[in-house]
C-alpha cells in the first residue's frame, strides 16, 4: 500500500463522515458503550439509546451501583443481552481495580470483561489516541479487498492493519475512516468504487470478488416454545426469570415449555435470533403457576425479550 496515496481516506473521511456522537468525544465511557451498541446493532437503532444510557448511567460509578435487572433492562430490545452483563461486571471491575477511572493502557482495556482486541483498539485509539488498530468485520473487508486476498484470516489481518494504521499518522480518524468506508461504500453486497477514495490503491477496485467472499451460512434451527400465559385481572401477569446462561439469559418471560415437535397449530409469533428460529406458542392458563417466578402488574418494570413483547402485543395486550 502506498501511503500517500491512501492518505486521501482521510480526506474523504474529513468530508463525508456521518456526524456521529461518539465521534464528538474522547469520553472512554462513552466510546465504551458506543462500541458495545454498535457491535451487533445497527446505527440508527444504537443513536436514541446511547443518548438514554447517559441519562441513566451517567458515570461508570452509577452503573456499577446499578442492579443488574436495571442494566438488562436499559438494554431491552438491542438484543445480545450478554453484551449488558459484561458491561455491569466491567463497570464493576473498573471500580475495584482502576479506581472507577476507565483504564487508558490497551492491555488494561482488553483485560475488561467483553472487550476484545478490536474494540479495545476503537477504545483506545479514540480516547487516547493510542496507534491501535480495529478489526472489525467492515475493516476486515475493505482490507480483503484492497490487498485483493479474499480469504486471508484475521492472524494475517491484524498485521496489514497495524501497517495502515502506522502509515496514516492519525490512528483515530484512520480507525474511524476505515470503519466508515466499510460501512457506507465498500459494503458487503455492493462496493462504490467509482466514489471510493482510495481506488487507485485497491487491488479489488471494479473487480470485487462478491463470489469468493460470499460467508458459508450456519444453518437455522427451529424451536418450538410453548408460552404459558398465567393473568389475572388484580395481579397481573406471571413471570419467570430465565436462567442465567442460555437464550434470553436472565431476562424475564412467561414460563417456557420446549415442544419436541411444531404442534398442529400456526405459531402466534416467530422471533428470529442468529442461528435460530423460535416458534411462539401461546397457552393460556387458568391454572395456579408453579415454580419460581412472580406476579407482574406492570412488565415496564421488567427486562423482557422483543419476542415476549411482540407475542404479549398480540395476545394479550
Ligand atoms: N461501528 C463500530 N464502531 C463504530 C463507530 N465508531 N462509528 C460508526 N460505526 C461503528
Amino acid at each position: 500500500m502506498s501511503s500517500d496515496r491512501c492518505s486521501y481516506l482521510l480526506g474523504w473521511y474529513g468530508e463525508h463522515a456521518r456526524a456521529l456522537p461518539w465521534r464528538e468525544t474522547t469520553d472512554p465511557y462513552r466510546i465504551w458503550i458506543s462500541e458495545i451498541m454498535l457491535q451487533q446493532t445497527q446505527v440508527k437503532t444504537v443513536l436514541p439509546r446511547y443518548q438514554q444510557w447517559f441519562e441513566q448511567f451517567p458515570d461508570i460509578q452509577s452503573l456499577a451501583t446499578a442492579s443488574l435487572n436495571d442494566v438488562l433492562k436499559a438494554w431491552e430490545g438491542l438484543g445480545y443481552y450478554r453484551r449488558a452483563r459484561f458491561i455491569h461486571q466491567a463497570a464493576q471491575r473498573i471500580i475495584a481495580e482502576h479506581g472507577g477511572t476507565f483504564p487508558s493502557v490497551f492491555d488494561d482495556i482488553m483485560a475488561l470483561p467483553g472487550i476484545g482486541r478490536s474494540t479495545a483498539g476503537a477504545i483506545a485509539s479514540f480516547s487516547v489516541a493510542a496507534n491501535t488498530p480495529v478489526l472489525d468485520g467492515n475493516v476486515k473487508r475493505v482490507l480483503k479487498r484492497w490487498h485483493g486476498q479474499p480469504e486471508l484470516k484475521d492472524k494475517a489481518l491484524w498485521p496489514l492493519a497495524q501497517q495502515a494504521l502506522d502509515a496514516s499518522g492519525d490512528p483515530a480518524c484512520w480507525n474511524q475512516a476505515m470503519m466508515e468506508l466499510g460501512a457506507t461504500l465498500c459494503t458487503a453486497k455492493a462496493a462504490g468504487c467509482d466514489l471510493c477514495p482510495v481506488n487507485s490503491c485497491c487491488t479489488a477496485a471494479f473487480d470485487v470478488p462478491y463470489a469468493a467472499e460470499a460467508r458459508k451460512t450456519m444453518p437455522v434451527q427451529n424451536v418450538h416454545w410453548q408460552v404459558q400465559l398465567h393473568t389475572c385481572p388484580e395481579k397481573g401477569i406471571w413471570l419467570s426469570q430465565r436462567p442465567a446462561s442460555g437464550i434470553w439469559a436472565g431476562l424475564w418471560t412467561p414460563p417456557i415449555i420446549e415442544l419436541e415437535s411444531a404442534p398442529d397449530s400456526m405459531p402466534a409469533h416467530i422471533h428470529q435470533l442468529t442461528h435460530r428460529r423460535l416458534h411462539l406458542y401461546p397457552f393460556i392458563s387458568d391454572a395456579a403457576p408453579s415454580g419460581e417466578g412472580l406476579w407482574v402488574r406492570c412488565i415496564e418494570g421488567y427486562a423482557l425479550p422483543t419476542g415476549i413483547h411482540r407475542l404479549l402485543e398480540k395476545v394479550i395486550l
